[in-house]
């Protein structure tokens, strides 16, 4: 049920009702069922906040707020996002949908240790995070209205689950198996003219209706950049296998994701704002994450990330993402 809702949000123009009915008519829905024993928690959605009268008007109004930020995030291009993704651009359902990076784990989950920058993170650090990588941007300052009120959406969206159990239903995009063959950009390549273009472009580069973005961009300047959680091909893949096409998710083989993220992810895209001296050196310090990614690997005879550009955004790297030390 709930993935309707993401399609629906979309049918709001009537360019993408042609392009999700043009992707209706072909292979039925076929999702991962929530894991058995694992934790599961439904979250509740922004009817039932308005409905709830236990909660203070003005309560209400911040989580309003911070839906308001995570759904239209582009509010904060220029400031804080300089590219062309909301927070819903890759957590679909508002934050709420299983295998769309649900949001709400997060906050039952943390404080906890992160290995991707090797400290201890609260949930006001997890949430820069996705601002520093997939909107290629520098997060609200801690403590600031914009930060409380996305934290906020956030912390009610957990309303009622269980703190720290970390073995969740549904959290993250959902793992794909390793495919038979070998990832293919070529095979990629064909899957994403048939399957993605229509509403991501031949170029990759997303639509915009009236300035609007109705089609985020997959790779290039107005992407997420090299150091997001999205540029590991296995993340991707999850996400592309439970996710796209937009309204037809779980339709795609586990061979045919893995092809998809290959081909995105060896497109060019803004530097990892954790860049030192080449990329080739930053893929070895990060190589817990880069493992997973072409960073700093040659395709077509040139070293992915070996650049300067960071994209629309006029610095690399937001004084944010700094080490931590509790001494
Ligand atoms: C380009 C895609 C993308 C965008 C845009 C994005 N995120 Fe994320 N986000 C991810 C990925 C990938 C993960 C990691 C999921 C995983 O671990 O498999 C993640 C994880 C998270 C988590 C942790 C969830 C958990 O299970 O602990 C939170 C919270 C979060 N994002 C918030 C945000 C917010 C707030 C924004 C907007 C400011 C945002 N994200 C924008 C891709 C994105
Ligand atoms: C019917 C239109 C449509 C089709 C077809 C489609 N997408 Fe998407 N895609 C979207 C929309 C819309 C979003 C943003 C989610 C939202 O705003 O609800 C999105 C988000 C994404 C994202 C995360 C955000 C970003 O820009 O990086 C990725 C990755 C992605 N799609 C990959 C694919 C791939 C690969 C295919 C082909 C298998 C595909 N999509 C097919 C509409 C589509």
């Amino acid at each position: 049920m709930k993935r309707f809702l993401a399609v629906s949000m979309v049918l709001l123009s009537t360019f993408s009702v042609v392009a999700v009915q043009a992707a209706e008519t072909k292979v039925p829905v076929n999702l991962p069922e929530l894991e058995e024993d694992k934790y599961q928690h439904q979250a509740p959605t922004m009817a039932d906040l308005e409905a709830d009268e236990s909660i203070h008007s003005e309560l209400k109004r911040v989580i309003r707020r911070g839906y308001d930020l995570f759904t239209n995030t582009q509010q904060l291009r220029g400031k804080n996002v300089f590219n062309d993704m909301n927070c819903s651009s890759c957590h679909m359902g508002e934050g709420r949908m299983p295998f769309s990076g649900p949001v709400w784990p997060a906050v039952t989950t943390l404080p906890d240790y992160r290995g991707k920058n090797n400290h201890v993170n609260n949930i006001e650090e997890r949430i820069s995070g996705c601002f520093s990588f997939s909107m290629n941007g520098m997060p609200p300052e801690y403590g600031s209205d914009d930060m409380v009120a996305l934290v906020t959406y956030h912390q009610w969206l957990a309303t009622g689950a269980k703190v720290y159990d970390t073995n969740i239903a549904g959290r993250g995009y959902g793992s794909v198996p390793k495919p038979a063959k070998a990832p293919s950009y070529e095979r990629g390549e064909k899957l994403y003219a048939e399957n993605c273009a229509i509403c991501h472009g031949a170029d990759g580069q997303g639509q915009k209706v009236d300035g609007k973005v109705q089609f985020p961009p997959l790779w290039g300047d107005n992407s997420f950049n090299w150091g997001a959680g999205l540029v590991r091909l296995n993340t991707a893949a999850g996400f592309i296998k439970h996710n796209m096409p937009l309204g037809q998710p779980g339709s795609l083989s586990d061979q045919e994701a893995w092809d998809l993220a290959q081909f995105m992810n060896s497109h060019e895209r803004p530097q990892d704002p954790r860049f030192e001296k080449s990329a080739k050196h930053t893929r070895e310090k990060y190589l817990n994450f880069h493992q997973h990614t072409m960073y700093g690997k040659e395709f077509k005879g040139k070293v992915l990330g070996e650049h300067n550009n960071t994209g629309e955004k006029p610095f690399l790297k937001p004084d944010v993402l700094r080490p931590r030390i509790f001494e």
